[in-house]
């Protein structure tokens, strides 16, 4: 079986030839992504597989329906960035549903701690032998309150990391899981009382800027935002403002809005045309990561054993419990339920 892997990164090489030899599965990387103008690349491969700033839009699969290619295997877990409507009946969308909720987890404590603490401030100054610590007073995380929005895998790891430090936990969910021990609150209250706020949501149109003017303006003065989930669930604009009007105390982003013709890759030597962005990263309260949470060790492999496991099971029988729901709106028929796939 031949796979066409588009956005192909360096460490993404090794696990994907170790897992795909050890399954008769080659593939053929390229580096460049997966859009309408670079889809002929495909052709001729039996499946094809993408990431998340992939474009696979329904002109993209019209064209992999036309070269006979059945499936297409993200390598991630959310798939906002898949036309499902155009997939329907004709794509199979099959997903990696955990890799390590504890490395985006971890990644986000990861970033808080970085900005409370200045530690991305401090490094550059001891680097030019600048010992002082003039500009460097946090606050102890200890006894403020963490507003978690989303408290599926990785929320949740984030809520335990958070009661490891000694935080007090409010919640939202559209869908609370009961007999959790999770003290779910309405947004609004989760808004007015938290330090602190955490998007582990996913982006859905309901999601989409969730985080806009009208929300920040609800938060406390001073709120320290965290973004490890996806970047539009913020209004890149109005987050912009909130920090000059000194509304938001601080950003951590591993997300943007705008990442997908910029991040996981060197722009070093060019000028960043997004303003938004520029000027964002220009804050000192402001941190950037570009869609790093996932990349650990463990993620990686974990990646590639799925996504190669996910392709042998559909081209062994047809069936992949990792296959997308495609949302068709045949509740009452949902094949999901049996655990076979809805297609
Ligand atoms: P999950 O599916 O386990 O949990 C998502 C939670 O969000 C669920 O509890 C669900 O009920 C809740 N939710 C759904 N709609 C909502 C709404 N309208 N309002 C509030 N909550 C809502 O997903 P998981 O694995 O925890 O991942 C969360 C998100 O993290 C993913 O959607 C993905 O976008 C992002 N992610 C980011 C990575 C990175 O490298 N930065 C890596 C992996 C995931």
């Amino acid at each position: 079986m031949t796979v066409a892997f588009f956005d192909t990164k360096e460490y993404d090489r090794a696990s994907f030839e170790r897992a795909g030899a050890q399954n008769g599965i080659s593939f053929r990387f390229y580096e460049t992504r997966l859009t309408a103008d670079t889809v002929s690349l495909a052709e001729g491969a039996d499946a094809v597989c993408a990431f998340v700033n992939d474009d696979v839009n329904a002109e993209v699969i019209d064209r992999l329906v036309s070269f006979g290619i059945k499936v297409l295997a993200l390598r991630s877990a959310g798939y906002n960035n898949v036309d499902l409507a155009a997939a329907y009946g004709r794509l199979h969308v099959l997903r990696v549903p955990a890799y390590s909720p504890y490395a985006v987890a971890e990644h986000a404590m990861a970033l808080l701690l970085t900005s409370v603490r200045r530690i991305h401030k401090a490094y550059i100054r001891t680097r030019d032998f600048n010992f002082s610590l003039n500009g460097f007073t946090g606050f102890d995380l200890h006894g403020k309150t963490v507003g978690v929005v989303g408290t599926g895998k990785i929320g949740r790891i984030f809520i335990d990391i958070c009661r490891g430090f000694g935080m007090r936990v409010l919640a939202y969910d559209k869908f609370p899981a009961p007999g959790s021990g999770i003290d779910y609150v309405p947004l609004e209250t989760l808004f007015a009382e938290s330090d602190i706020i955490s998007l582990h949501c996913p982006l859905t149109e309901e999601t989409y800027h969730m985080i806009d003017a009208d929300a920040i303006a609800k938060m406390k003065k001073g709120v320290v935002l965290l973004n490890t989930s996806r970047g539009a669930l913020i209004d890149a604009e109005a987050l912009l403002e909130g920090i000059k009007a000194r509304q938001i105390g601080a950003a951590c982003l591993d997300v943007y809005e705008e990442e997908s013709d910029l991040f996981f890759r060197d722009l070093s030597g060019h000028i960043l045309s997004d303003d938004v962005l520029a000027r964002l990263i220009s804050m000192p309260n402001v941190i950037v990561t570009s869609h790093q949470a996932f990349l650990t060790k463990e993620a990686l492999g974990n990646i590639a054993d799925t996504t190669v496991r996910n392709l042998s099971r559909f081209f062994a029988d047809g069936v992949c419990e990792n296959e997308v729901c495609y949302r068709c709106g045949n509740e009452a028929a949902c094949r999901k339920e049996r655990k076979t796939r809805c297609f």
